[in-house]
């Protein structure tokens, strides 16, 4: 607690609210007993100004354009560890030694089957369903396949809970996948590590061997690495929020995953690669960057801004650099919507309108075309994000639920409706 204070007056009433700081970041002013002191709330739509929680897991500062996960720069994690490794830390705090390490992957691998009978589940999906509604439904049946570790109140329940969702979800991803195209589904591989045993559920037919680029493989963990977490956004408050009633991890991972679908969160990488081709070629970018500027078009440049970086999305200059990589490694270096997402960013960043307003490309905007030149459809890629992103959201339930000062979420509001009034019979009503 610092010996800061805030002061608060409201006509000729004044109250001290205590200033508690962060270990960096900005402070904040805690109004736990606003309306208790003073019988009055506070009002933030779209929470700009709000800390909903205090969390020790990841910290991002916008106008810095730096990521941090438990402390560690997202560009180190990126560049010299593995998605399991950054699971590993932001579950549990601390980079995980060799044996820690060894144990986690062998209990990830030994998880990553489903039951037999989900696999029944997704039969009962239209073949053209969205890939997103059909990983809602069966992430949120998993509550009924793993009842053995839905009790919350239980670390151990919650620790299985939380290494089933890692290990389970490419599983799930993959026959989401598979359903959708018609293929039979793939079983993973024990002896793959995890972004090459994805590819290979994804990309490997029953009837001829499929072997793993390294490179893309590589280039796929690196992509699960930067979408791992990213403090409390949408999804990750729906998580928390839906857990904070007490509901199991699986429900809550649903929750989240359907949030995510919006074009807004992680809609915006099928969006902006959507975006990229109707543009199609480099002439035509500055009648779209012209419909951005214009208050009367809705359209606004998919992949660019971002509610909290005002700098630079450290995820989206590795996200660049390993487009790059996948591309040369494919020779696809002339990809034409490469040319035209190069020359989009070149133009924006240099225009008065995104300068002032501060908006730079953020990780959808290079992620929609490394995806598909790995192989995968425009309506996968929320899927990849939502696999990424479950272990940030265990991360953060977990540490919700471990938190003893954890109570419902339950915010107020500024009602703006009748007052009160009386029932009319319906003969007396205009
Ligand atoms: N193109 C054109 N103008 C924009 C854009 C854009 N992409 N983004 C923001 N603006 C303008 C907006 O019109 C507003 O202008 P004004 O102040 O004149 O009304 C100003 O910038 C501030 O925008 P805002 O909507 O108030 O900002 P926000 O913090 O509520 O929204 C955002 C953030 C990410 C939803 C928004 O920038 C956006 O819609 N971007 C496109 C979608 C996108 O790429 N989303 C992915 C986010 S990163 C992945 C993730 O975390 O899920």
């Amino acid at each position: 607690m610092s010996d800061k204070t805030a002061k608060l007056t409201i006509g000729d009433e004044t109250w001290d609210l205590n200033v508690r700081e962060g270990s960096v970041g900005p402070d904040v002013i805690d109004i736990g007993a606003l309306y208790k002191d003073t019988g009055r709330f506070t009002y933030d739509p779209g929470f700009t100004s709000t800390a909903s929680c205090e969390s020790k897991i990841t910290y991002i500062d916008g106008d810095q354009g730096t990521l941090l996960y438990r402390g560690y720069p997202i560009e180190q994690l990126a560049e010299h560890g593995d998605f399991l490794e950054s699971c590993y830390l932001l579950l549990y705090g601390e980079l995980p030694t060799r044996a820690q390490k060894d144990d986690f992957v062998h209990r990830v691998t030994y998880h990553t089957m489903v039951h037999e009978q989900m696999t029944r589940f997704y039969s009962g999906f239209r073949r053209d369903a969205h890939p997103m509604a059909v990983m809602t439904g069966i992430v949120g049946a998993m509550s009924a396949f793993y009842h053995d570790s839905t009790d919350i109140t239980d670390p151990h329940q919650r620790m299985i809970a939380s290494l089933r969702m890692v290990a389970k979800m490419p599983t799930i991803a993959a026959m989401a996948y598979k359903y959708h195209i018609g293929q039979p589904f793939v079983f993973p591989r024990n002896d793959l590590d995890y972004a090459a045993n994805f590819l290979h559920m994804c990309f490997a037919v029953p009837c001829e061997d499929y072997k793993v680029n390294p490179v893309l493989a590589r280039a796929m963990d690196r992509i699960f690495i930067l979408h791992a977490d990213h403090e409390q956004n949408a999804s990750t408050s729906t998580v928390r929020l839906a857990g904070s009633s007490g509901a199991n991890p699986f429900a809550c991972i649903a929750a989240g995953i359907a949030c995510l679908w919006g074009p807004a969160h992680g809609g915006a990488n099928e969006a902006a690669l959507n975006m990229l081709s109707e543009i199609g070629s480099v002439d035509r970018i500055p009648e779209f960057i012209a419909r951005a500027k214009d208050k009367d078009d809705p359209f606004r440049l998919m992949g660019f801004g971002h509610r909290v970086y005002k700098n630079y999305d450290p995820r989206a200059r590795i996200m660049q650099k390993t487009t790059h990589e996948v591309l040369a490694e494919l020779g696809h270096q002339d990809d034409p919507l490469l040319q035209v997402a190069m020359e989009l960013e070149k133009i924006a960043l240099s225009d008065e309108y995104f300068v002032e307003k501060k908006l730079y490309p953020n990780i959808d905007f290079y992620s929609g075309i490394t995806l598909r030149a790995l192989g995968f459809p425009t309506t996968m890629f929320t899927v990849l994000f939502a696999l990424a992103r479950t272990v940030g959201w265990i991360a953060q339930w977990k540490e919700m639920v471990e938190d003893p000062s954890q109570r419902i979420g339950r915010p107020r509001q500024l009602y703006t409706g009748a007052a009160p009034r009386d029932y009319l019979p319906i003969d007396q009503r205009r």
